[in-house]
């Protein structure tokens, strides 16, 4: 079973930061899952709410925001005052620290209620000038962008769904892809044995309860990401590599 440090090590850090996604890092857990928007000028960064106001001392649409507005907001506070100061963090910030790792990166495209037009091929141009592309694995709600993503065949992408489908698979394989990143309440549906069946690759979010996980192990699911890494290393040997 592979784990993936959701938004990073988000139980324990506040999400989609350096500190979250630093301490993913020091983790021996096969990747990191994190969330990505554009700003107003064009930057990618991680955060995971198309406004900034849950998760910052700020307010407002990330996309009507300058890098400069961004980069002046409080995204630890909010989690604990002990991490005050942590910033939004660039996709560089990010791939700066896993550049010597060997962690796969799910990053997940967050175009699915505002297209951020150019994000995916500044995403993908970001990996490959970093040679990281082996390591990616790109992820959205917009399957649109899944299935552009799969075209290029340059890293692998999956589809994310939150829904209860009949042959997901199949229409994964519509979109171009045989991975799909589904719900927990969904893992425990027709929907994901069948598709383990015809030969998806079946990740599961967000996973924070032993019991969940091993009722998975027993489904075959390939993986999950959750808030609590450390404490899912403690308990679960990694399986296959997929
Ligand atoms: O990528 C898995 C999971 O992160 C999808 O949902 O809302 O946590 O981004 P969300
Ligand atoms: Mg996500």
């Amino acid at each position: 079973m592979r784990i993936y440090a959701h938004r990073g090590c988000s139980g324990t850090y506040p999400e989609n930061t350096l500190a979250a996604l630093k301490a993913a890092a020091e983790l021996p857990v096969t990747g990191v899952e994190f969330d990505v928007h554009l700003t107003k000028d064009g930057e990618a960064v991680v955060i995971h709410d198309e406004k900034v106001d849950r998760t910052t001392d700020g307010t407002g649409y990330v996309k009507d925001m300058t890098l400069s507005e961004i980069r002046k907001l409080d995204a630890g506070s909010w989690f604990s005052e002990k991490f005050a100061g942590e910033q939004i963090p660039t996709l560089d910030e990010v791939f700066d620290i896993f550049q010597d790792t060997d962690h796969r990166l799910n990053i997940e495209l967050k175009t699915d209620i505002f297209p951020y037009e150019g994000l995916v091929d500044k995403v993908l141009a970001k990996a490959e000038k970093r040679g990281l592309s082996d390591r990616i694995l790109i992820s959205s709600f917009n399957h649109e962008d899944v299935q552009a993503v799969s075209h290029k065949k340059t890293v692998e992408a999956a589809i994310l769904t939150l829904d209860v489908y009949v042959d997901v698979y199949d229409y994964a394989r519509v979109v171009g892809t045989n991975r799909i990143h589904m719900s927990l309440p969904a893992a425990f549906r027709r929907m994901a044995t069948d598709a383990l069946r015809k030969g998806a690759i079946v990740y599961v979010y967000t996973v924070n309860e032993l019991d969940y996980v091993r009722q998975l192990q027993q489904i075959g699911i390939h993986g999950i990401f959750t808030d609590f890494p450390e404490r899912m290393l403690a308990e679960l040997k990694s399986g296959s590599d997929q």
